[in-house]
């Protein structure tokens, strides 16, 4: 049986969550493959709302074992509160595997995240604050802290002094932050050594044993293609790789694996944080979409930016991760609007781009041209075959579907997971 890969076709927040929850009940593992607590999903189950940010949200399904793979950054406090917070609320959470690879965040890299971002004024990106950028540095630069370094407490040592002899110029001399010592960073994270030990293990073996044996396995992004590092609006972007590319880094599971890729894409387009966001809109239109989607972060609680659905970077999503079904969310958001602008191409200082833009700049002056579609004022959250949708929630569908690159197989009218229409079966 095969590998799917779940991500994001726009710069987060699109509803992987409860995509993820939606199909947990037909695969075997769920495994986030990159990104940390940056990552906040909102899945709502009956009458119970869970916010989840390390843990894949297939954790709530179960049956289904849940892996942190090793192109994740953990941080540990995070981790382990998610847990107790699941757990006291009934969800078993012990087969939680996380890889032996995975990097761990440490406090110097809260704290370097938070001072770059000041220090950086006008050009800050807008992070969550998590550590996120400042680990993944390490992690290239060869000198981070890995999940297996905590069962070696000689090891760790010598890891944490080689990173500070660097970190503590760097937050001494150019931040003016006070020097961390190496033993309050070994005791912070081997804190949490023991309760970690019985989780960690090898899980691209794991998973490649899961894979030969015929079981499914689905892979969850956190973030999305336009904040991937190497094909997102850098440096927009988050340090790891969100596309279908980091599925397979980020877990040890080969390409010729993966069967199939599912994009999720909002019906209109959010961002949190800085950086360049054609469709974006600063009227009321804009208040009304984040009113009526309650577009504010689950992880900062800061209001999303809101814009029209963006074809452009729809087909971008298809073509780089080579998607194979979209699933369409937050349909019902779109009810009872006149008309409904959706972006073809871009005009970049009077010159037509179907495409992406190969230059930053250009992005960055790109004017949408938009098709204008026919809304409808029915309330849709109960429909549940798309016969049920109005003709012009349907046609709207069709629409973004042709000018996407891929079909649009699910389409989300509700947070519920009954709120769902299923045209075409995923699995
Ligand atoms: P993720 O980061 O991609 O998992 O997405 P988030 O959970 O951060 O944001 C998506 C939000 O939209 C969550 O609050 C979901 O409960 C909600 N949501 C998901 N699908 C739908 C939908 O089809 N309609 C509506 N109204 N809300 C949805
Ligand atoms: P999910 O998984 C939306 C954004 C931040 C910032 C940039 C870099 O819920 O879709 P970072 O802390 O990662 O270094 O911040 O990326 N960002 C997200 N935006 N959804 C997310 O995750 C995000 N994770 C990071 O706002 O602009
Ligand atoms: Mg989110």
């Amino acid at each position: 049986m095969p590998a799917i890969a779940i991500i994001g076709a726009q710069w987060g927040d699109e509803g992987k969550g409860k995509a993820t929850d939606l199909l947990g009940s037909k695969v075997d593992y769920v495994v986030k493959f990159n990104g940390g607590n940056n990552a906040g999903h909102t899945v709502v189950i009956g009458e119970e709302k869970y916010a989840l940010h390390l843990l894949p949200s297939g954790i709530l399904t179960p049956g289904c074992t849940p892996v942190i793979g090793n192109g994740v950054v953990v941080d540990l406090a995070v981790l382990f509160h998610e847990i107790d917070g699941l757990e006291a609320r009934g969800v078993d959470t012990s087969t939680l595997k996380v890889s032996a690879n995975a990097h761990v965040i440490a406090d110097y890299n809260r704290s370097l995240d938070k001072v770059t971002e000041r220090f950086l004024g006008s050009r800050r990106i807008g992070t969550t604050g998590r550590g996120i950028g400042p680990t993944y540095a390490d992690k290239m630069n060869r000198i981070g802290i890995r999940v297996q370094d905590l069962f070696d407490e000689n090891i760790l040592r010598q890891k944490v002094e080689g990173a500070l002899e660097l970190k503590n110029q760097i937050l001494t001399k150019v931040y003016n932050r006070r020097a961390v010592t190496v033993d309050a960073t070994v005791e912070e994270l081997l804190a949490f050594a023991d309760r970690l030990a019985p989780m960690v293990c090898d899980t691209s073996l794991l998973l490649g044993e899961a894979l030969d044996r015929g079981d499914v396995v689905l892979l969850e992004a956190g973030q999305a293609t336009l904040l991937d590092v190497d094909h997102g609006t850098y440096p927009f972007v988050t340090s790891s790789s969100a596309t279908a590319g980091g599925a397979c880094t980020g877990s040890g599971i080969p390409p010729t694996r993966l069967s199939q890729v599912i994009a999720i894409v909002k019906a209109y387009t959010t961002r949190v944080g800085e950086g360049p966001f054609p469709t974006e809109l600063f009227d009321d239109a804009g208040e009304h979409l984040r009113s009526v989607g309650a577009e504010y972060g689950t992880t900062t609680g800061r209001p999303r930016r809101c814009g029209w659905y963006d074809a452009v970077i729809a087909r971008y999503a298809a073509r780089i991760n080579g998607v194979t079904d979209f699933v369409l969310t937050k349909l019902d958001v779109l009810s009872g609007l006149e008309q409904i602008p959706v972006c073809v191409a871009y005009d970049v200082d009077g010159v037509r781009h179907d495409e992406m833009p190969a230059n930053q700049s250009d992005f960055h002056h790109a004017k949408p041209i938009f098709e204008y579609l026919p809304g409808w004022t029915e309330d849709i959250s109960g429909a549940r075959t798309f016969e049920d949708l109005p003709a012009n929630a349907r046609a709207y569908v069709e629409r973004v579907e042709e000018l996407s690159g891929a079909r649009m197989s699910v389409i989300g009218v509700g947070p519920s997971r009954a709120a769902t229409i299923v045209r075409h079966a995923l699995i």
